[in-house]
C-alpha cells in the first residue's frame, strides 16, 4: 500500500514509484510537511517537524502554540501569523480575511482516484495504478472544510494533488485563493527551470537560482499562454540533464495560473501552484463546494531528462484519452501555409492529389471555409460552410479528397467571435466585454463568453452540424488571442471574479461533449501555434500544434523546450515549404526535425519540384519506420540547441531493443573536429548494430560515444542514426 498512516505519530507516508512524501498532524492539529524526495523507509520522522524558536515578528497563534510563520505546512491559511504566500484565502461576510486550517479526518482510497467535476485530470487505468489520500481540514469559525487530495502513482515518481473547499457554514464565503498544492522544502539551494516564450518562440528554457523572496511563473492572460508555461522544475545546483535531483510542478489547466517559489527568512522554500489568485474570487454559498485544477508533482534523481521521461509516460498512459490514445497518428498536409485564405475545393483537391503521391494520409482545410471569411477580419462564430467559395458542398469536397486517397480534416476557432459576423450582430452580448467600456480586439476579433450555457449550446450545435455533413476525421481547434474585459453580464457584481474560471469550465464542458459525440475524430488543439500547450487541453485533444514557427532551426529550440514537460507524440510538427518559410533548409532536414512529433506538412505540394516530391515521399517512408518508436519511446535530450551550434536527441524503445539518434548542425565552424554524441538509455551489455553496419556494445556507445564523420563543416547538416539490438 503506497499510502500509510501511523496512528501513534500521526504521520502520513506516501510512496509514489521511487519517491516518498511525508507529513504529520501536529499536536495543535496543523498539517506539517516533513519530507519530499527520493524513497525513504517509514521511520518516525517526527524529529523533522521543526517549530522554530519564534520571535516577536513571527507571532504565535492565540493558543500560544509555535509560530506558523516559519513552520513547514501542507496547506497554509492566511492572516493568522504566517506572512508567506498562502494556499487558501477566504473573506468572510464581515470582510475579515483569515483562514486557519486544522486536521479533522482522513480517508485512504485504495486503488481509486476521484474525478474532478468538470475539470480535466489524470485517471487510473486500473486499481494497481495508484491510491488516493483524502485529508479533511477545517476552519471551524468559517464553517470551511478543505479536502486535500494526494494521488500517489504506484509505478511513477508522481503525486498529483488538488483541493476541494466546502462551505459547511451558514454564510457565503468569498474564496479569494485556493491553490491546488503547496510543497515546502527546508532549504533554498535550488535552481528553477521554466519555459518562457512568445508567439513563434514558444517554450524556451530558462534556468535561474532561487533567492530570498518570490520567483513567480504565472499567466493572467486567460490562457496558459505562449509567455510562460504552467510548468517549472526545482533542481539542485549540480543537477544536469542526466544526473541529480529535480522536482517538477505542473498544472492540468488551460487558464490563469501561478507557480510561486518563495524563500523565507529561514532559507526555506515554499512552492505553491494553482489558479492565479489575481482577479479570482469565488462566492461559495452554504452547502456548495469548489474544486481546484489538479497539480502534478514529480521527482527525479536522474536529472531533468529523467523527470521529463516520467512526465511523458504518465501523460501518454494516464491523461490522453480516446480512440487516438494508442493509435499512430496520420501524416497530414495542412492548407494554412500552403494557401492561407486563398483556396477553393479545386485547389484543396489538387493538394490532396499531389500529396497522395508521397503517401500522406490526411488533408486539413484550415481557416477560411466558413461565413464570409476571406481574411482575418470577419465571420468567426458563423460556422456555416461557404459553399460559394469552395465551389461545392462540404460533403462533396470531402468525397473528392477521399477519392484521392486522403482523409479530410477541418479547422475551427470556437471560442472567438468577429465583430463583423452574423453572430455578433445577433448576440453582441456574447462577446466578453464590460458595459460602457471599449472592447479590445486581438487579431480583429473578440472572445466569446464561454461561461454562458447558451454559447456552449450554440457552439455544440453548429460544430456538430458541420461535422455531420461530411466524412471528417480530424479537427484543429484554434484560439488566436487572449482574454480581456473579462466580465459576464448574467452574473452579479460579486461573482465577476469567477468569470475567468467559468470560461474554462464552459470550454471543458464543450470539449467533453464534442469529443464524446465524435469519438473517431482526431482533435488537435492550437493557439496561434503553441499558446495553449498544456495538460488541460491534452486531456481532451491528444495533440497540440506546437508553434506557428515552422522554421526547422527555430523548431529545434521550441521542441526541445516543449519536451521538458510534454510527450513528443503530442507535439504537432510540420515540414514547411523549402521555397518559403524560414531558412532555406531542404525537405530532408525539415522532415528530420519534424520526425519528433505528430508529423505533417505546411506547404503547397503542387509547387514542389519532382526532386522535392521524391524527398517528401522518402521522408514519409522514413517517418513511418520510426513512428512507433518516436510515439512510445523514452526521449533523451543529448546536445542542447540553446548551448551551441548543434543539437542532438534520441528515442529508445521501452524494451531498449532499438533507438534513433537525431543530430543537427545549425551553423558549422571551419576546421572543427567531428561531432561526438553520447546516446543514453541503452542496454549496457547488449550489442547494437548501427545503420552504417558497425556493431558496438551499449556501454561503448553510451560512454565512448559515437563520432559523426563528415558531419560537421556543413551548415544545416543532419543525421539520423538507427540502432538495433542484436539478439
Ligand atoms: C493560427 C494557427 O496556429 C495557424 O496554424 C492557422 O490555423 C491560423 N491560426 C489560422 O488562422
Amino acid at each position: 500500500m503506497p499510502i500509510h498512516y501511523d496512528e501513534f505519530t500521526q504521520i502520513f507516508h506516501l510512496q509514489a514509484g521511487q519517491s516518498s512524501y511525508a507529513m504529520q498532524v501536529s499536536d495543535e492539529g496543523y498539517l506539517c510537511h516533513l519530507y519530499y524526495g527520493k524513497h525513504i523507509s517509514r521511520d518516525d520522522l517526527s524529529y523533522l517537524n521543526e517549530t522554530g524558536r519564534g520571535a516577536s515578528f513571527s507571532p504565535n497563534p492565540a493558543d500560544g502554540s509555535p509560530t506558523l510563520d516559519t513552520r513547514l505546512q501542507e496547506f497554509p491559511g492566511a492572516g493568522v501569523g504566517d506572512f508567506r504566500q498562502s494556499a487558501c484565502g477566504v473573506r468572510a461576510t464581515n470582510g475579515a480575511y483569515a483562514v486557519e486550517l486544522k486536521y479533522i479526518s482522513h480517508n485512504i482510497l485504495a486503488g481509486q482516484k476521484p474525478a474532478l467535476p468538470g475539470l480535466p485530470a489524470y485517471y487510473l487505468n486500473s486499481a494497481a495504478d495508484g491510491d488516493t489520500l483524502e485529508i479533511t481540514m477545517e476552519d471551524a469559525l468559517l464553517g470551511l472544510h478543505v479536502k486535500l487530495y494526494y494521488c500517489a502513482f504506484a509505478g511513477e515518481n508522481i503525486i498529483t494533488r488538488w483541493a476541494v473547499a466546502e462551505n459547511h457554514g451558514a454564510a457565503t464565503l468569498s474564496l479569494e485563493n485556493l491553490q491546488s498544492a503547496c510543497v515546502e522544502f527546508p532549504r533554498m539551494n535550488f535552481d528553477m527551470v521554466s519555459l518562457h516564450g512568445a508567439w513563434n518562440r514558444e517554450r524556451h528554457v530558462e534556468r535561474h537560482p532561487l533567492f530570498h523572496g518570490s520567483t513567480v511563473i504565472a499567466s493572467n492572460r486567460g490562457s496558459s499562454s505562449h509567455q510562460l508555461n504552467p510548468f517549472a522544475v526545482l533542481c539542485d545546483k549540480h543537477t544536469t540533464e542526466h544526473t541529480g535531483q529535480a522536482y517538477g510542478v505542473q498544472l492540468v489547466y488551460s487558464g490563469n495560473f501561478k507557480i510561486e517559489a518563495q524563500v523565507n527568512q529561514m532559507h526555506c522554500t515554499r512552492l505553491c501552484v494553482g489558479i492565479n489568485p489575481d482577479n479570482f474570487a469565488w462566492q461559495l454559498q452554504p452547502g456548495e463546494s469548489f474544486t481546484t485544477p489538479e497539480a502534478v508533482l514529480s521527482y527525479s534523481d536522474e536529472g531533468i531528462g529523467g523527470l521529463s521521461r516520467t512526465l511523458h509516460r504518465l501523460t501518454r498512459n494516464n491523461l490522453v484519452r480516446g480512440e487516438w490514445k494508442q493509435k499512430l497518428r496520420p501524416i497530414k498536409i495542412n492548407s494554412w501555409e500552403a494557401a492561407y485564405f486563398d483556396f477553393n475545393a479545386d485547389k484543396l483537391v489538387a493538394f490532396a492529389r499531389e500529396a497522395a503521391k508521397t503517401d500522406v494520409d490526411l488533408l486539413v482545410m484550415d481557416d477560411g471555409w466558413f461565413g464570409a471569411r476571406s481574411d482575418d477580419k470577419t465571420s468567426l462564430g458563423d460556422w456555416f460552410v461557404n459553399e460559394e467559395k469552395l465551389g461545392c458542398t462540404l460533403k462533396e469536397l470531402a468525397e473528392r479528397v477521399n477519392a484521392e486517397g486522403l482523409d479530410f480534416g477541418i479547422w475551427f476557432e470556437p471560442e472567438m467571435i468577429s465583430p463583423e459576423s452574423e453572430l455578433y450582430r445577433k448576440h453582441p452580448d456574447w462577446a466578453l466585454h464590460i458595459p460602457d467600456r471599449g472592447r479590445s480586439l486581438g487579431r480583429r476579433q473578440c472572445v466569446i463568453n464561454m461561461a454562458l450555457p447558451e454559447v456552449q449550446d450554440y457552439l455544440f450545435d453548429c460544430i456538430s452540424a458541420v461535422l455531420k455533413q461530411a466524412n471528417i476525421t480530424y479537427l484543429k481547434w484554434d484560439f488566436n488571442r487572449n482574454l480581456t474585459e473579462v466580465f459576464c453580464h448574467s452574473l452579479p457584481a460579486n461573482q465577476q471574479g469567477e468569470v475567468g474560471h467559468r470560461f474554462y469550465l464552459g470550454l471543458y464542458d464543450l470539449c467533453e461533449r464534442l469529443t464524446t459525440a465524435f469519438p473517431h475524430i482526431l482533435f488537435e488543439s492550437c493557439s496561434g501555434g503553441g499558446g495553449r500547450f498544456d495538460l488541460g487541453m491534452l486531456y481532451y485533444m491528444p495533440q497540440t500544434w506546437t508553434s506557428d514557427n515552422t522554421d526547422p532551426v527555430d523548431r529545434l529550440k521550441i521542441q526541445w523546450g516543449t519536451s521538458m514537460a510534454y510527450p513528443l507524440a503530442t507535439m504537432g510538427a510540420h515540414v514547411a515549404a523549402p521555397y518559403g518559410h524560414g531558412r532555406a533548409n531542404k525537405i530532408p532536414y525539415r522532415a528530420s526535425v519534424a520526425t519528433t512529433g505528430a508529423f505533417g506538412y505546411e506547404l503547397d505540394p503542387t509547387k514542389l519540384t519532382v526532386e522535392q516530391i521524391d524527398e517528401m515521399r522518402a521522408a514519409n517512408a522514413a517517418f513511418r519506420e520510426v513512428q512507433q518508436l518516436v510515439t512510445t519511446g523514452d526521449f533523451y535530450r543529448l546536445i542542447s540547441p540553446f548551448e551551441g551550434r548543434t543539437c542532438a536527441w534520441q528515442f529508445v524503445s521501452p524494451d531498449k531493443s532499438e533507438a534513433l539518434v537525431q543530430c543537427f548542425v545549425v551553423l558549422s565552424e571551419h576546421n572543427e573536429w567531428d561531432l561526438r554524441v553520447y546516446p543514453q538509455g541503452l542496454d549496457a551489455d547488449a550489442q547494437y548494430e548501427l545503420d552504417c553496419g558497425a556493431v558496438l556494445h551499449g556501454n561503448t556507445i553510451m560512454h565512448a560515444g559515437l563520432r559523426l564523420q563528415d558531419f560537421g563543416g556543413r551548415d544545416f547538416a543532419h543525421r539520423n542514426i538507427y540502432l538495433k539490438k542484436l539478439v
